[in-house]
Formats: C-alpha cells, structure tokens, sequence
C-alpha cells in the first residue's frame, strides 16, 4: 500500500512547488493511471515511490509518503527497490549497459536473484515483450521503442510488487502500446501487482486502469473511475486534455437526442451504440 499524507515537494532550485498537498492511498493490487500537461508532477510523483525524492533530489520536503508502511525519508532507495520497479520517462538515463541482454541481467544479478531464476525470467520477459531477436544488440542501436521495451523488460524481470512507468509507450506506435497494457493488465490481475503508469493515450487509459489521476499545476484534481471521466469533460477541456473522442461523440448524439444510452468509452461500446442509432434511424 502507498499513502501520500499532506505531502508537498519543492525542488531545490525551483520556487514553485512541483508537488502540493497530495493526501491519498493506493492499494495493493491496484491499477493506476495518471495524466495531466507537462510540467504538472507527473514524474515528480513517480520519483517519490521510488525514493529518489528526496535522496536523490534535494528540496523542501512537507508530509509524508509510505511504500508498505516504509516512510521514503527513513528508508534507502535501495530497500525501496526491493518493492518498487520503476520505468522511467528518460529511459537512457535508466540504462546502465551496454547489451541488451546484460541490462536485463543487471538488475536481477544485483537483487541476488538465484542463478537459475535468472535465466528462467530473462527467457520470460524476453518472450513477453517479443524482443528475443534484440538479446544480444548493442543498446546504442535500438531505435526508441525497442529501448523502451528493453527498459519494461529489466523492471519486469525483477518482478517488483509495485510496477511504476513514466510514460513507457512515449515511442511506441500504437500495437506495440496495447501489447504493453495488456501486459500490464496480466501482471495486475493474474499476479496482483500493482501497476501505476503515466500515460498521455487517454483511450489507453480508459481501457485498462481502474483508477485515473488527473494532475495539474502540482495537484490532483481528478480521483476516481476512469467511467467517471463522463461527467468531467469540461475539467479535461479546461485542461486541454482530450476526452476519448468516442465519449464527445456519444455526448453529441445525447444532446442531438439521438442516443439516450451509456456514453461509450471504448471503441465496442462506440460500435453499439452507432448501430443502436443506426437502428433507432431505420437504417
Ligand atoms: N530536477 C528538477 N529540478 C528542478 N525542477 C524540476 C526538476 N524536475 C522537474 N522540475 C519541475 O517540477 C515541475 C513538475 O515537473 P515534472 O517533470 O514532474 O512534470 P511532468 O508532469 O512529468 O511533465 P512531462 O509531461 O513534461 O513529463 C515542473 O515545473 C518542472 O519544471
Ligand atoms: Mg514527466
């Protein structure tokens, strides 16, 4: 479990606050999503699971953030690591080889995973995110989405508890998008991880998570089911975050007095609900 209490973060060299007044709790086993503008916290956030904030970045540091009861102050990233995966959003700065298969290999080695595990989840994750072919690349070579999903696929192999990704699919083309969130999906409810991912796909994140954090300017101003985001269209627009276009469709054949059913979220319920219309016209 993660609680935030009353937690604000300024960095050092900044004046504003990157972080304000953050009170909530993620369970165990949940599937989170968080979406805002640039420079709204979005990674400032993910660095406080992981403990870089505040060893690693220096700054005033208000109230407090627990990863399985730890207090992130007391405890050394290193022991949070023993929970917390984190995919970062600047992946290269994440990579500490230059093989492919040694960045997959580094992580586990220095976990002390045993030596027969090892080989079992490099094989495993290589499978998972289709990269076999990219074992023994230099990582210079790749082109970004291969560096992004070898980056998955070192957090993945060290099988964290909490799985956190900046923005993983910034350089995927859309296929290689859904196969990580339908991986992420298997990861949360076959094996109960909890997944918390940054994401700017909106569709992506209707589909998948359970919970949608909106953030802006430091603070969250949407909490709740991704289905809800329905009723929060005007915050999006306000935002200047897109709503899935299926839901503004639906929202216009409402007002249209054309369709009286669910707003659609997701390409099947927009589907339906086209041929309901269709229908209801006598076509
Ligand atoms: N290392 C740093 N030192 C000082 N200020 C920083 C640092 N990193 C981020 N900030 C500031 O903190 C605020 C939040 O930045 P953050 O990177 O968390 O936003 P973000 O939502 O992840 O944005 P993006 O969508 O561009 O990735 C911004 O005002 C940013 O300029
Ligand atoms: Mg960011």
């Amino acid at each position: 479990m993660i609680q935030f209490e009353d937690f604000s973060f300024r960095y050092k060299s900044s004046e504003a606050f990157a972080l304000q007044g953050i009170s909530m709790t993620i369970e165990n086993g949940a599937f989170v999503g968080i979406i805002g503008n640039s420079g709204a916290g979005k990674s400032t956030l993910t660095y406080t699971l992981s403990g870089i904030i505040p060893h690693h970045f220096d700054g005033d540091f208000y109230g407090s953030v627990k990863v399985n009861g730890l207090d992130t102050v007391e405890v050394k990233p290193e022991k949070l690591a023993q929970f917390v995966g984190e995919v970062f959003q600047d992946i290269d700065s994440q990579m500490v080889s230059s093989i492919v298969e040694d960045e997959i290999l580094f992580g586990m080695e220095n976990f002390g995973v045993p030596h027969d595990e090892i080989g079992r989840r490099l094989d495993s994750v290589l499978d998972m995110l289709g990269i076999r072919d990219l074992k023994d690349r230099q990582i210079s070579s790749l082109s970004g989405g291969q560096k992004q999903k070898v980056a998955i696929a070192a957090i993945l192999a060290m099988d964290p508890e909490i799985i956190v990704l900046d923005e993983p699919t910034g350089e995927l083309d859309p296929a290689s998008s859904i196969m990580i969130f339908d991986i992420l999906r298997r990861l949360n409810r076959e094996f109960g991880k909890t997944v918390i991912v940054v994401e700017q796909k909106i569709m992506l994140l209707c589909e998948y998570v359970d919970r949608l954090l909106v953030m802006d300017a430091g603070k969250i101003v949407f909490d709740g089911r991704s289905e809800e985001i329905v009723q929060q269209v005007p915050l999006f627009k306000n935002l200047g975050i897109n709503v899935p276009r299926v839901v503004e469709l639906g929202q216009q054949l409402t007002a249209a007095g054309l369709y009286h059913g669910a707003i659609p979220l997701d390409l099947d319920q927009a589907e339906k609900m086209v041929k309901e219309v269709l229908a209801d016209a006598g076509v």
